[in-house]
């Protein structure tokens, strides 16, 4: 078992290729869409998802995996086609955000507990039978005047290491995603603080891991990169937060875990590409670094849909892009003008 789980996750971290986050819960998508004016009702949620996945360029050479929903790995098509099929046919791995989301913890510290570990170990059981391969959990850090505390850092990171075993005894491989999240108030949240913060976590993460029992060599990190909070007057430049956040990985990442997959976290398409393809230059690092975005992979591909089935293949195009553009951060060889001249 332990071969394959990290087989799956070298699969996952082919060169050149990343995740695409699509795991959107209900209330997110619902936000999305919202942007767009449109309501958020099953059918378009269906057709959104189809056009991402229908694109066959992006999806069979770019993109080596698909973070999906409990109804999306039961969904078809608009033709009848599964989505697990339409995957297949691209050599996508299909996984399942399993985590029920993230609550408010007891106290008024302000932070958030990720719900989901109840009844986990069965529906994994029924996940891996539709053929997950991996499954993703996002524990959400805060930072604030008296945050992030210490309890809810180890509330969470324990929480990421029950989830990681249960997969891995399921055959599935776990995405360990601590996010250390950026809307902290000016002041709190600075590069240095996020430096800090995000060190500590990944700290009590990989020990909770361990206590855990959990494989290194079969689960994927999907970490923040080390920025500042929205509101900060800190403005460092690309080669700053990436030189800052693969310090920060090398001290607290052990190398036996087989590959880091970032999440992008409200930054632009283009901040989000450019850091990672900035880390990629970086040398010495023990594990492949590649991209697992959401937003940043389908900011532009979601306006230019705007919830028409006429606007595939348009829209395609703009995801095909993001995706070509990121393939390219991973192999560290994106630059700014071939963005533009290929777009
Ligand atoms: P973003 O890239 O939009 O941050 O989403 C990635 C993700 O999966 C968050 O859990």
């Amino acid at each position: 078992m332990t071969k394959s789980l990290n087989a799956i996750a070298q699969k996952l971290m082919s060169p050149g290729q990343g995740i695409l986050a699509a795991d959107e819960s209900e209330g997110t998508i619902a936000k999305r869409f919202a942007k767009i004016n449109l309501p958020n009702s099953l059918d378009l949620r269906r057709d959104y998802r189809e056009m991402l996945f229908r694109s066959t360029e992006a999806m069979t050479k770019y993109i080596s995996g698909v973070i999906l929903t409990e109804e999306t790995l039961e969904q078809s098509a608009a033709d009848g086609t599964t989505f697990r099929a339409i995957l297949a046919d691209a050599d996508c791995i299909p996984g399942i955000k399993v985590d029920r989301g993230a609550f408010p913890m007891p106290g008024d510290s302000g932070e958030k507990i990720t719900e989901g570990l109840d009844g986990l170990r069965q529906r994994l059981v029924r996940y891996a039978e539709l053929g997950a391969g991996f499954a993703k959990w996002r524990a959400v850090i805060t930072i604030n005047d008296v945050a992030p505390t210490r309890n809810n850092i180890r509330a969470n990171a324990h929480a990421l290491a029950r989830y990681a075993i249960l997969c891995q005894e399921a055959g599935i491989v776990p995405i360990v995603e601590p996010e250390v999240v950026g809307d902290g108030d000016p002041g709190n949240h600075s590069l240095e603080r996020s430096a800090q913060v995000t060190g500590e976590v990944l700290e009590n993460v990989f020990k909770e891991l361990r206590l855990a029992g959990v494989d290194l060599s079969g689960m994927l990190l999907k970490p923040n990169m080390v920025l500042p909070g929205v509101n900060s007057r800190d403005r460092p430049g690309v080669e700053e937060v990436a030189r800052r956040t693969v310090d920060v990985l090398k001290q607290h990442v052990p190398a036996a875990v087989p590959g880091i997959a970032f999440l992008s976290g409200g930054q632009t398409d283009e901040e989000a590409t450019a850091h990672l393809s900035a880390m990629n230059q970086i040398a010495y690092k023990p594990w492949p670094l590649t991209f697992s975005y959401g937003r940043a992979l389908q900011n532009v591909a979601l306006r230019t849909w705007a919830g028409r089935r006429e606007n595939f293949p348009a829209a395609q195009a703009a995801f095909t892009h993001r995706a070509h553009m990121n393939s390219l951060a991973a192999l560290g060889e994106w630059s700014n003008e071939a963005d533009r001249a290929a777009a």
